[in-house]
């Protein structure tokens, strides 16, 4: 019978961004919006476009290689890899698959997890309980997303919002504190609010219906987005006896600088203690707390020993978080 570990523990982070760049100066030319109201409403000044021809698996691939050196594993030690994605390159394979034979890790288990905004989170939560459970020892976790391929970039609502990229850790089976918890949640209930417009089943002629695309009731979304983030703060809390003062750093999901403020605010945290990307990255979807994380870690704000706690919400709604002793 295999060893049943008492946590499962980051060992490494890495992240990786397409190298073409898009301003808010850049929207400016093509869109009825201005540099000060992207920056006001949003936070956001640039974001990073994947150039034609690279895909999802191409970011994870990245930044799966980053984080495999930084925990100094080799891909033919792991046994699972779960990619958080709503973008992936195939309708199957799956991304995972695709970056798994790519890494030569071939013959460990690979799936994808779509969970919008919060697929890191969810993935990181399958992780860390295969490892708990003792059936996995070394899981790779990502979370990539080339989410400009569905922005509807006639729409000034979303196209000034979204972002490419990916970001990865390595998850090991451990006996001192790693991932204390997860908390993964979603209501189907708040479908329309935030969605794609075209799918497998509901019909591949994506043109018929308008296209591929992204529709998001933005001002109802921020309302539920920082009500049921201030909710998972206060679970992810009470599970574990502590108060907003045992948080040593926060990284939260880059949707909205406005958003990430209230959470902060919510826990008395200073910013000096949040990550914040979103005015480089915009909303990168399943990528944004991994690559947060990793320009965290990376950049020294986040030092070995502290308490972190990982949150997001997405479309679904899905909403999570985690809590890390780093
Ligand atoms: O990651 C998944 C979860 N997603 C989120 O968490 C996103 C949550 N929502 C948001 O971040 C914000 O709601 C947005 C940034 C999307 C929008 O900000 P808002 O302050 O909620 O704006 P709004 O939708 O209420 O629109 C206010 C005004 C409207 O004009 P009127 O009707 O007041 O004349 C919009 O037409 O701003 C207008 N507007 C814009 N103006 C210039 C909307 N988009 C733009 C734009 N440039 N890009």
């Amino acid at each position: 019978m295999n060893h049943v570990p008492a946590y499962s523990r980051i060992t490494g982070t890495g992240s990786h961004l397409p190298e073409k760049i898009l301003t808010n100066a850049d929207l400016e030319k093509t869109l009825d919006t201005s540099d000060q109201w992207i920056r006001e409403r949003t936070g956001i000044q640039q974001r990073h476009i994947a150039a034609e021809g690279e895909t999802t698996g191409d970011l994870a691939y990245e930044a799966a290689l980053k984080a495999l050196q930084a925990a100094d594993v080799s891909a033919s030690e792991l046994d699972m890899i779960v990619v958080g994605t709503t973008t992936p390159d195939l309708v199957f394979p799956s991304t995972a698959c695709l970056l798994q034979s790519r890494l030569g890790a071939n013959g460990c288990a690979a799936m994808d997890v779509n969970a919008a905004c919060s697929g890191f989170i969810y993935a990181l939560g399958v992780a860390d309980n295969f490892i708990r459970s003792g059936a996995k020892q070394k899981v790779l976790v990502v979370g990539a997303e080339t989410l400009t391929r569905m922005v509807d970039w006639t729409d000034r609502s979303t196209a000034v919002l979204f972002g490419d990229g990916a970001g990865a850790v390595v998850l090991e089976a451990s006996e001192e504190p790693g991932v204390l918890s997860t908390h993964l949640h979603a209501d189907g209930g708040y479908a329309d609010l935030l969605a794609a417009t075209a799918g497998v089943s509901k019909g591949f002629k994506a043109e018929e219906r308008g296209g591929l695309k992204i529709t998001m009731k933005g001002n109802e979304v921020f309302k539920v987005a920082v009500r049921t983030l201030g909710r998972i703060v206060t679970e992810t809390l009470e599970a574990h006896g502590m108060v907003k003062s045992d948080i040593d750093f926060l990284v939260p999901h880059q949707a909205n600088l406005r958003i990430i403020n209230a959470t902060a605010k919510a826990l008395g945290m200073d910013m000096d203690q949040v990550v914040v990307t979103v005015d480089k990255h915009g909303n990168t979807s399943s990528a944004s707390v991994p690559m947060a994380l990793d320009v965290a870690v990376r950049s020294g704000q986040i030092k070995p020993g502290m308490t972190v706690l990982l949150e997001a919400f997405g479309g679904g709604f899905t909403w999570g978080s985690a809590l890390i002793k780093m």
